[in-house]
C-alpha cells in the first residue's frame, strides 16, 4: 500500500495502534463508554463544519472505515488513512444539500476516551419530525449559535424540542468566535439571554462554549485567542459529561418483557433488556399490570448465570412460582413497581402528513407493550417558535400538543421525565402502518384510576341463554340511500317472527337522541361510530341481536366496533348500491342538495366512503332483491349458531 501522508499536508493520522496491533486497537475501542449526541442549528450556524471539524480533530475515525480496516488489517500501513479536513466538511454540506441529510445522518467516530453517535438532523420547522427523531436517543444537544447572530427562534426551538423529548445535557456552543475577534462580551450577552430563555422552557443547567469551528478553538484543544475562558474544550466536554443511562442503574428495577423463553416443560425464563435498576437472584418482583408477585431464582445469559444484572443488560429471569407473565408485561422490584393505566395526560409531536383524527384509534407501543389508544382533541397546541400554547382542533404535521390518551387495555408506564423507556411511546396508523407521532406521558387520569369494572354475577351468556339465542351485532354499512334501513328493518322483523329478541339502532333515529350533538365531521362521524359501538355492546352483554344501520364511512372505525365484541358477534353486512344508483334514487333529496353545494360533507360527494374489503356478507343491492337480502342475512346467523338448550 502506498503512503498518502506527507507531514506537511494536512491530514490526520489514525491512532497508530491501529497499524501496530489491529486486535489491540479493536479491543481498547469495544470497552470504551458511548455518547449519543445531537448538533441543532440552521445551515448558517456552522453545524457541518462544526461536526467536520469534530471528525477530523479528534483523533477519530470513521466506524464504517474501521470495519473495512478490520477486514483488511495487514493492508494497513503504519499511517492509517488520511482525511482532508476542507474536503470532509465540503462533502458533508454537499449531502446537506442534495438533502441526504433531510432524514437524520448518523455520524459516528471515536476518541481515546470514548465512541460518539452524532445526529444530524435539518433544523427548520417542517424537519421537526426528524430533530424528534435524532433527539431521542440522544443524551446531550450541541446547540450552535452564530456569534454574531444571538439566539435565533430556530435556537429557541431546537432548545425546546431537545427539552421536550428528555435530553438533560444542552451544549450552547457560540460558534464563529473567529468572526467576533474573540470578543468576551458578545459571548457574555449571547449566554445570557440564552440563559432566560432556557429557565423559562425549564431547562435547569447548560454549558457555554466560545468556539470556532472554522478555525478550530476550544474544539479539542484550549484556544489562546479566548484567555478569558476557562471551560473545558468541546471534546473534554463530550469525553467526560455523564450519559442518562449512568443515572438509570440507580432507579427501581423494571425490565419490559420481550419474550417468554420455554424450550422445554423444565425452564421458563423472561427475557428482556433491563430499563432501569438492578436486579439479583432472591428479589422480590412484581410483574405488572397483573400484580402478581414472585422471586427471581436466576439470572441467565448466554454467559452462564448472574449474581446481579443492571440498566442496560439484556437477561433472561427465572421465577420461583408459575404466575402468567408474556410479551408486554413488565417485571418490577415488588415494592416500588411502575404505575398501570388505561387514560393519561401525554405531549405528542405529532409526524405524519395527515393530521390527528380525534377518536380514530391508532396502535399505541409503548416498551414491548401494544395496545389500541384513541386520542381526543388537544388541550392545547405549542407554538414551537413563541412557546405560546393555543387552541386546536387537531394536530397537524410537526404540531406539538398536549392530549387526553385512552387506551383499550391496562398499560404499565412512568412519567416520561422518569423513565424514556416506560413513559416515551409511539402512534401507529391501523391501516397505513405509517409512525404517526411520538408521545411522552406525563401522568394518568385520576377518573382512570377511580373508575372500575364491575364484575356481574349474571352474565352475558345467561343472558342470552334466557332468549334461547347468541347474541350478535349485525353491522350494516353503505352509502346514505344504499337501503341499509330497509333491509335492516326487514331482518328484524323476520328474527322477531323467529321469536328472536333483537333491537335495531338507526343513523337517522340515533342521531336525533343520543348522538344529536354531532354533525357529519370526520370526527364527528368518528364519534357517532364510537358512541353506537358502545351502545351496541352494551346490548350484546344483555343478549339481544342488535342490528346497526349507520353509513359508517371509515374502515378504521367499523374494525374498532368489531374489536370491542367478542370474537365471532361482530358480523359486518356491506349493503353495496354504487354512487349514481343511490344518487339516482335520492329517496330523501340529499344528494341533490349536496350537489347544489347546500349540504356539506355529504358521503360520497365531498366525504369518503371506505368500502369494507371482506364483510361476512355482501348484499350488491343492483342485482339482489332487498327480501331476498333479509332472508341471506338471517340464514347466515342461524347458521351460525349452536343450538341453544
Ligand atoms: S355516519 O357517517 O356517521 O355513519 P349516519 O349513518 O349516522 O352517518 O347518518 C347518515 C344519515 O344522515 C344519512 O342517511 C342522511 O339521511 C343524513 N345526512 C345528513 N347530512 C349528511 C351528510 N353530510 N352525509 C351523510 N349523511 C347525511
Amino acid at each position: 500500500m502506498t503512503d498518502p501522508i506527507t507531514q506537511d499536508s494536512p491530514v490526520y493520522v489514525v491512532d497508530d495502534l491501529i497499524g501496530r496491533d489491529i486486535d489491540a486497537y479493536l479491543d481498547l475501542h469495544q470497552h470504551k463508554t458511548m455518547l449519543r449526541f445531537i448538533t441543532c442549528g440552521s445551515v448558517d450556524d456552522g453545524k457541518s463544519t462544526l461536526i467536520g471539524r469534530l471528525l477530523y480533530d479528534s483523533k477519530m475515525i470513521f466506524e464504517d472505515q474501521l470495519a473495512a480496516l478490520e477486514a483488511d488489517s495487514k493492508k494497513v500501513g503504519t499511517q492509517g488513512q488520511a482525511i482532508d479536513f476542507a474536503l470532509l466538511v465540503d462533502g458533508l454540506a454537499a449531502e446537506r444539500e442534495q438533502g441526504i441529510t433531510i432524514d437524520v445522518a448518523y455520524r459516528f467516530f471515536n476518541t481515546e476516551k470514548r465512541k460518539f453517535i452524532v445526529a444530524d438532523c435539518p433544523g427548520h420547522e417542517q424537519y421537526t419530525r426528524n430533530m424528534v427523531t435524532g433527539a431521542s436517543t440522544a443524551d446531550l444537544a450541541v446547540i450552535l449559535v452564530d456569534a454574531r447572530k444571538g439566539v435565533l427562534v430556530q435556537t429557541r426551538r431546537h432548545s425546546y424540542l431537545c427539552h421536550l423529548i428528555g435530553i438533560r445535557n444542552v451544549v450552547l456552543a457560540v460558534n464563529k468566535m473567529d468572526l467576533v475577534d474573540y470578543d468576551q462580551a458578545t459571548f457574555d450577552a449571547i449566554v445570557r439571554d440564552y440563559a432566560e430563555f432556557a429557565r423559562s422552557i425549564g431547562i435547569e443547567t447548560f454549558t457555554a462554549m466560545p468556539i470556532s469551528g472554522f478555525a478550530g478553538d476550544n474544539i479539542t484543544t484550549h484556544s489562546a485567542k479566548t484567555p478569558w475562558y476557562a471551560g473545558p474544550t468541546l471534546v473534554d466536554h463530550l469525553e467526560q459529561v455523564e450519559v442518562n443511562a449512568a443515572h438509570d442503574g440507580d432507579k427501581p428495577f423494571r425490565m419490559p418483557v420481550q419474550w417468554v423463553n420455554r424450550p422445554n416443560l423444565d425452564f421458563r425464563g423472561f427475557s428482556g433488556l433491563i430499563a432501569t435498576g438492578s436486579v439479583r437472584p432472591g428479589d422480590t418482583i412484581r410483574v405488572l399490570p397483573s400484580g402478581k408477585t414472585s422471586t427471581v431464582t436466576r439470572i441467565v445469559t448466554l454467559d452462564g448465570d448472574l449474581d446481579q444484572a443492571v440498566a442496560g443488560q439484556s437477561v433472561t429471569l427465572c421465577l420461583a412460582d408459575e404466575i402468567d407473565c408474556s410479551r408486554g408485561d413488565v417485571i418490577a422490584l415488588a415494592d416500588a413497581p411502575p404505575q398501570v393505566a388505561d387514560q393519561f395526560e401525554a405531549t405528542l409531536v405529532w409526524l405524519n402528513d395527515e393530521a390527528l383524527i380525534p377518536g380514530r384509534a391508532y396502535w399505541l407501543k409503548l416498551g414491548t407493550q401494544t395496545v389500541s389508544a384513541t386520542v381526543q382533541h388537544p388541550k392545547y397546541v405549542v407554538n414551537i417558535n413563541t412557546m405560546e400554547h393555543m387552541a386546536a382542533k387537531t394536530l397537524d404535521l410537526n404540531a406539538i400538543g398536549v392530549v387526553e390518551v385512552t387506551a383499550d387495555k391496562p398499560v404499565v408506564f412512568e412519567p416520561y421525565v422518569d423513565n424514556r423507556t416506560l413513559g416515551g411511546f409511539i402512534l401507529i396508523d391501523k391501516i397505513t402502518n405509517a409512525t404517526v407521532a411520538a408521545g411522552m406521558l406525563h401522568f394518568s387520569l385520576r377518573r382512570a384510576q377511580n373508575v372500575h369494572w364491575q364484575a356481574l354475577d349474571i352474565t352475558r351468556e345467561a343472558r342470552a341463554a334466557m332468549k334461547g339465542q347468541t347474541a350478535r351485532v349485525l353491522w350494516f354499512t353503505g352509502l346514505s340511500g344504499s337501503g341499509k334501513s330497509t333491509i335492516a328493518n326487514l331482518v328484524e322483523k323476520k328474527l322477531h317472527a323467529l321469536g328472536k329478541h333483537t333491537f335495531l339502532l338507526d343513523g337517522d333515529n340515533v342521531r336525533h337522541g343520543l348522538n344529536k350533538d354531532l354533525g357529519f365531521t370526520e370526527a364527528d362521524r368518528i364519534e357517532n361510530i364510537r358512541r353506537v359501538g358502545e351502545v351496541a355492546r352494551l346490548m350484546t352483554d344483555a343478549g339481544l341481536i342488535v342490528i346497526t344501520a349507520f353509513i359508517s364511512p371509515f374502515r378504521a372505525e367499523r374494525d374498532m366496533v368489531r374489536a370491542m365484541m367478542e370474537p365471532g358477534e361482530f358480523v359486518e353486512v356491506f349493503i353495496d348500491t354504487p354512487l349514481e344508483e343511490a344518487e339516482r334514487r335520492d329517496v330523501k333529496g340529499l344528494y341533490k342538495k349536496a350537489r347544489q353545494g347546500a349540504l356539506k360533507n355529504f358521503t360520497g360527494i365531498d366525504s369518503p366512503y371506505e368500502a369494507p374489503d371482506s364483510a361476512e356478507i355482501h348484499v350488491d343491492t343492483t342485482r339482489e332483491q332487498a327480501e331476498d337480502a333479509a332472508e341471506r342475512i338471517v340464514n347466515h346467523i342461524l347458521a351460525q349458531w349452536t343450538p341453544v338448550i
